[in-house]
């Protein structure tokens, strides 16, 4: 399976971001290759779309989905799918919650569901609620939404899961039959602690955007986090996208990935394991988390307390895998300069983050220098925005 492995901004490797133009007409005139410069103009684009701001929102419901014009970024997270596309000044993207929730078929309740608008379908006497839909359902039952995904990967625990991931996708994206639009995908790098192979998922994806009429690519969910952050450091430093069921770590040169590894820890692990020690359900937790908690005050409560600790052990054991793998690896380039750290996802949001993970950068020995350590623009929207990019630069 192809990942975004290849050299694709190579081309103007000796050149700052935005002189490709001129490097392309160079190589023009050597090569007399009018693909090179029309391929490297698509470069120039999508540094240019790197640079600029998103807005996004999320799907609503009863809202449908898009025929998408032009290229197409999609990250495809354990707790949320989110798709970007570029629109003049701005990168739009649109979420919806990867997740269902399953409810007993009768005629009634279809009728009711079609007219409120509700994303479903209906399978073996179950109706299969989708998205954001799924979270009011699981509310008014009080129980918690199933999901496709756990710890990055298709979910092996659920059978349905596929069908529902495809249905979700498809409540943000309609078919691409006859344009072949370009999508590019994220995909995590392979689990370090766990014997689970990214190969199965990819593949499963990919199926189903090609049979959907897309062009599908994939790229490494931390190399987004570098497409989407370091346009200013020529693609060059550590990317680290810490969602929900992983943290997804890319070593990048010039765009390409030279290091890329995930563990299958994240956000889900802090809720999970504060749970466990405070005695409470692990949704509770996740609430105050996203709502009231901070890593810039001391903890004021048993909760915060766990929070906090959690927090800390997440970030050490990254950063231990990090330095690990580093030291590990032959393939580290010789940087003479120091690189930036750019970390994204949903799990870098709380205040006072950037500070838990310098102060823990000081307990590991990393054998590359690092010159800044910074939060994405938009840590919810950077992988979305990242794979978009490439979709951009890939354009024909
Ligand atoms: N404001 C917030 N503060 C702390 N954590 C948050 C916040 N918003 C979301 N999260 C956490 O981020 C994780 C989801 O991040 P996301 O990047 O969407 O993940 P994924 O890539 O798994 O879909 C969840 O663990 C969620 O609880
Ligand atoms: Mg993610």
């Amino acid at each position: 399976m192809k990942h975004r492995n290849k050299t694709a901004l190579t081309g103007r490797v000796p050149q700052a971001a935005d002189k490709t133009s001129r490097a392309a007409a160079k190589i023009d005139n050597q090569l007399g290759s009018n693909k090179m410069a029309s391929d490297l103009e698509n470069v120039d684009t999508a540094i240019e779309a790197s640079k600029k701001i998103v807005v996004s929102r999320e799907k609503e419901i009863g809202e449908s989905a898009e025929y998408p014009k032009g290229p197409v970024g999609l990250d495809i997270g354990t707790s949320h799918i989110v798709m970007a596309q570029n629109k003049g000044k701005q990168i739009q993207t649109v979420k919806q919650l990867n997740a269902f929730f399953t409810i007993p078929y009768s005629k009634f309740t279809k009728k009711i569901l079609v007219e409120n608008d509700i994303s479903f379908y209906e399978k073996d006497d179950l109706f299969y609620i989708l998205g954001f839909s799924a979270e009011n359902f699981a509310k008014m039952f009080n129980a918690n939404t199933r999901r496709t995904m756990e710890q990055g990967l298709l979910s092996a625990r659920e059978n349905e899961g596929i069908t529902v991931l495809k249905s979700i996708i498809n409540t943000l994206i309609k078919g691409s039959p006859g344009k072949n639009e370009i999508i590019c995908f994220s995909v995590p790098g392979a689990p370090l602690d766990n014997l689970n192979s990214v190969v199965y998922h990819e593949s499963i994806i990919k199926m189903y955007l090609t049979s959907l009429g897309y062009k599908p690519s994939s790229i490494n969910e931390g190399l987004a986090t570098v497409m989407s952050e370091l346009a200013n450091d020529n693609f060059t430093g550590i990317g680290i996208s810490m969602g929900g069921g992983m943290c997804n770590v890319c070593l990048s040169y010039l765009s390409v990935p030279v290091i890329t590894y995930s563990i299958q820890k994240g956000g889900d692990y802090i809720d999970t394991m504060v749970g466990l020690s405070v005695g409470e359900n692990a949704t509770t937790i996740k609430s105050i988390k996203e709502n009231d908690f901070t890593l810039a005050a001391p903890p004021k409560n048993r909760v915060e307390t766990a929070l906090e600790i959690y927090y800390i052990e997440l970030v050490r054991t990254l950063l231990k895998s990090l330095e690990t793998t580093l030291r590990k690896t032959d393939k580290i380039p010789k940087i003479n300069t120091s690189i930036p750290i750019a970390l994204s996802g949903g799990t870098v949001l709380p205040n006072g983050f950037k500070e838990l993970f310098k102060k823990t950068m000081q307990e590991v020995d990393l054998p590359v220098n690092i010159s800044t350590i910074r939060i994405a623009d938009d840590p919810l929207n950077t992988t979305a925005k990242g794979a978009m990019v490439m979709a951009l630069s890939e354009e024909i």
